[in-house]
């Protein structure tokens, strides 16, 4: 059983509470077929029954997909099937369980390459997420003092990490800021920056394929046009592959971090760098570990990388959870890549029509949107705010504890990308010039985001109508009369 809804916010009754009541879940269903008659109610709905009943079980609304997916029960019995059946060492030797764990290991890597259709001049090097493959491309790129980095405002503080290795190396970084109500980059300023790049130095731009704020996605056309003016292009597709096709026979940029466990949902501390061979040729370690090395001495003080993506491979690779890879992505493309996107994309759009049509008794708007109310060019992440009658918006607190208490997985925050919270925000940069000295919920208030910042759902492969239905539910709730 559904928990029911029935909270408020004030003393007021919800006047638009019972317009997503249960009766009128089917009626609303056949109008959103009729709508959306792309959409696949069969299949992923089958899916869902059979491979993520424990969701039902528990009675959980999970709207986290950015955050993490969620594996389908039969990837788990896969791999254990596979764990049981198997003797499996460490790979780092030639005898017979090394050989086999080596064996898979090099069949996740080529399912990796087959999967985003990789030419042969890709190699995938496994990482424990896509921070950790962005920290490879960091440290070991070579920055130097007519090097410049340029960043899109919207990234993940891991991608803004990047700054520091910049800055070590007295490299400059800039930024292309996001424009106010899209929450996009404007192509004109976007162009003049790329025209920046300094020819005597090495020059890396990076931005996320989609944005883990907005949804926004950022042109993959980008790629060649930056490529051409003489940048490597690091593109983070943490948020862009688990519903779209990244296909790297047509896009070709020189780094790849991806968020293994954000496709797969299994297992987690997986991920990989999918890097260009010219592009990992000029990255210089800045130290070898285990693994990593053919020959090295200690008396005589000098070693030998090993080739390619072992060099980047730290020590022992996580051989046992590894496998999952392969049987994961061979669910995926079970349903197809496709199939997930277009489900996506219509329970996307449904929802930001829906919370942009929410009103309170006065008429006046429950939501704020950020960024834009299309699936034109936007993925299925909605960042929002809740806004009270009076136009103040509601604390994420608040919408965070009474989503929490109705069994609702959501985030709240600014979800580590401050450049597109300062941008959705509109916070000055005068305001954001002085260092924070009070704790980050605070130092936001004190920023005047009253509401302390945003909310997020994100949607995936096995969000149903009804997940999003039962969302609306909670979201009128906050409809005041
Ligand atoms: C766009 C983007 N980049 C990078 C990351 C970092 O991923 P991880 O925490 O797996 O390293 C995330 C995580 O949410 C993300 O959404």
């Amino acid at each position: 059983m559904a928990r029911s809804v029935t909270l408020t916010v004030g003393a007021q009754p919800t006047p638009r509470g019972t317009a997503y009541g249960p009766a009128d879940e089917a009626r609303s269903f056949a109008t959103f077929l009729r709508r959306y008659p792309e959409f696949d109610a069969t299949l992923l709905d089958e899916l869902r029954a059979a491979e993520y009943g424990r969701l039902e079980a528990q009675d959980q609304l999970y709207l986290d997909y950015t955050g993490g997916g969620l594996f389908a029960e039969s990837q788990l019995s896969e791999h254990v099937a596979l764990l049981r059946r198997t003797v499996l060492g460490n790979p780092h030797s030639v005898n017979p369980t090394s050989a086999a764990a080596g064996e898979l290991l090099e069949r996740a890597r080529a399912a990796v390459l087959r999967y985003f259709n990789a030419p042969a001049d890709y190699r995938v090097i496994f990482t424990p997420n896509a921070t950790g493959a962005l920290k490879l491309v960091g440290e070991a790129y070579p920055f130097d003092a007519h090097s410049r980095l340029l960043l899109t405002s919207d990234n993940h503080n891991s991608v803004n990490g990047l700054r520091e290795f910049a800055r070590a190396a007295d490299a400059a970084t800039t930024y292309v800021p996001s424009t106010a109500r899209s929450l996009r980059v404007d192509e004109d300023d976007l162009k003049a920056h790329l025209r920046a790049a300094d020819e005597a130095g090495n020059n890396l731009f990076a931005y996320p394929a989609q944005s883990n704020f907005s949804g926004v996605q950022h042109p993959l056309e980008w790629i060649a046009t930056a490529q051409s003016a003489g940048w490597d292009v690091l593109v983070d597709c943490a948020a862009f592959v688990p519903s779209n096709r990244l296909d790297l026979g047509v896009w070709r940029p020189d780094f790849v971090p991806i968020s293994l466990y954000k496709l797969l949902g299994y297992p987690t501390g997986v991920g990989c760098l999918l890097v260009r061979e010219r592009a990992l040729a000029r990255l210089r370690r800045p130290w070898f570990a285990g693994g990593t090395i053919t020959t090295v001495s200690v008396q005589g003080d000098w070693h030998t990388p090993a080739e390619g993506e072992a060099a980047f491979e730290d020590g022992t690779v996580n051989y046992l959870a590894l496998p999952a890879v392969e049987l994961g992505l061979r669910y995926i493309e079970r349903i197809g890549i496709d199939t997930i996107h277009t489900r996506v994309r219509c329970l996307t759009r449904w929802l930001l029509d829906e919370l942009a049509a929410l009103r309170h008794g006065d008429g006046s708007p429950v939501v704020q949107i950020h960024g834009p109310r299309t699936t034109h060019r936007r993925g299925g992440t909605i960042a929002f705010n809740v806004l009270r009658r009076s136009g103040r918006l509601v604390d994420i607190r608040i919408v965070d504890e009474r989503a929490a208490e109705l069994g609702i997985s959501l985030r709240t925050g600014c979800f580590c990308n401050p450049g597109a919270a300062e941008h959705a925000f509109g916070i000055p940069r005068e305001k954001l010039l002085r260092r924070a000295e009070s704790p980050a919920a605070d130092h936001i208030r004190e920023l005047g985001v009253e509401s302390g910042g945003a909310v997020r759902v994100s949607l995936g492969l096995p969000t149903t109508f009804r997940d999003a239905y039962r969302f609306m539910q909670f979201a009128s709730s906050f409809c005041e009369a």
